[in-house]
């Protein structure tokens, strides 16, 4: 589906936003393990979240839900039941991910499938650290979905020092965790967003540059309550258009201001971006609180490579901010874009050369200068929801507007997103 954008002359109002999807898969997989009746609120609507719920009813979790709250049934300790078929987590690698954490602990076989995109993403990253704790999980497409994973007699605890920065793969190895008596420990030598931690309220400690996180049975869940705080990665499109668009001020309420995922923000506000932060409250560990931006101009910055992992979702409308600021947008140390729902690196740079930009693709990055130049083609979405929306935002601030193949995509994280855009936009 081809998707028309025309310029916006102003951005005004106020967005409430459903809730951040990472916070969500997990407020689910936590509740499906605690014993009796959760409840969540705001939980987000994209199509991610929805296959974790589709799973999870797989494996003989009850989840009622209405329209301003889900109840999730959780069935205890090792509780799961045995699914009739093959659990498909779609387009979900977080979904998939974190679901073989605790698949490796249960007493059935189960086998994880997605759609073409997830199917084509590196799984050996848990492969790995689940083996080395002694699951029985296995690849049968070399390291990629589909995942089979077998009941293991017995499992042990390790101490892990993560080759990858991913709070998917640390996840994992913290949900199997979760299981054990002992102690399983996680070293991260760069942060990664600490949601599982936040959520199942766990201990961790600074060592110089390491963040450690131990887990045990100790920590297992109880059923709760959680209201989950807005999206902030959703929230970020809006917040480079109302920075981008003259005359503008856009407020957006109750949005996460986990640190771990704010990072963008830093990053545009010294870029000269009008953002006022306020802090509203902590929800099971996490913070929200109010954004209200204003129509700014913006030069380009150093990105640093530490931070990548804490800004990676939010890189391809990084990206097109870096468009209409001062300077040259240079990005390095971002290899990981390469295997996400599509090859980032390449969808952008892709996409940039069609309005005549001057762009240099590296292994690792890209390098953007010059100026657009009328679109005579569609972008394409290549199928990856944070595309189509970052395009969108980029047709949005063209002269001549601009058009986005494959937009269906953007429910992947945002079905809502063309409701809010018109909500407002003037
Ligand atoms: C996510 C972690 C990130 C991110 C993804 C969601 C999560 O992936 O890109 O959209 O919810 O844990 P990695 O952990 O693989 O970097």
């Amino acid at each position: 589906m081809i998707q028309f954008f025309n310029k916006i002359n102003k951005v005004s109002g106020t967005l409430s936003l459903s809730g951040d999807k990472s916070i969500s898969h997990r407020a689910l997989l936590i509740s499906s393990l605690a014993n009796g009746k959760s409840i969540i609120k705001n939980l987000s609507e994209s199509d991610d979240v929805l296959s974790t719920i589709h799973c999870l009813r797989s494996l003989g979790i009850e989840i009622e839900q209405s329209k301003s709250e889900l109840i999730v049934n959780g069935r205890g300790y090792k509780g799961y039941q045995k699914p009739s078929g093959q659990l498909y987590a779609g387009n979900s690698g977080t979904t998939a991910r974190l679901l073989a954490g605790i698949l490796t602990v249960q007493s059935f076989e189960s086998e994880i499938i997605g759609d073409s995109s997830l199917s084509s993403r590196p799984m050996k990253r848990i492969i790995e650290p689940l083996t080395q704790m002694g699951s029985k999980i296995k690849s049968s497409n070399e390291g990629k979905l589909p995942l089979k994973v077998l009941p293991s007699e017995s499992l042990q605890a390790i101490s892990y020092n993560m080759t990858v920065a991913s709070a998917q793969v640390k996840s994992a190895i913290l949900l199997a965790g979760l299981h054990l008596d002992e102690k399983t420990t996680v070293i991260e030598s760069v942060q990664t967003r600490n949601h599982t931690e936040n959520l199942l309220g766990l201990y961790i400690v600074r060592e110089g540059s390491n963040t450690i996180s131990s887990v045990s049975r100790s920590n297992y869940p109880e059923p709760k309550e959680y209201f989950i705080p807005g999206d902030i990665s959703s929230a970020m499109f809006f917040i480079v258009l109302a920075l981008l668009t003259k005359n503008s001020e856009l407020t957006i309420k109750d949005v996460s201001l986990n640190t771990t995922r704010i990072k963008c923000l830093s990053i545009l506000k010294s870029m000269g971006g009008k953002i006022q932060i306020d802090e509203r409250g902590v929800s099971n560990n996490e913070i929200l609180g109010d954004l209200i931006v204003k129509s700014s101009e913006l030069s380009n910055v150093k990105i640093d490579k530490q931070t990548i992992p804490l800004i990676i979702d939010e890189i391809p409308i990084l990206a097109v901010a870096g468009i209409f600021s001062e300077g040259v947008f240079d990005l390095r140390g971002a290899s990981e874009l390469r295997v996400k729902e599509s090859d980032r690196v390449k969808a952008i740079c892709s996409n940039l050369l069609k309005v005549g930009l001057d762009v240099a693709e590296y292994d690792d990055g890209f390098r953007v200068s010059g100026a657009i130049k009328k679109q005579s083609e569609p972008f394409d979405s290549f199928g990856d929801h944070r595309i189509a929306i970052a395009f969108a935002i980029l047709s949005l601030l063209m002269n001549s507007g601009g058009r986005v193949d494959g937009f269906e995509s953007v429910s992947v994280s945002n079905p809502k997103f063309l409701e809010q855009l018109n909500s407002i936009s003037n």
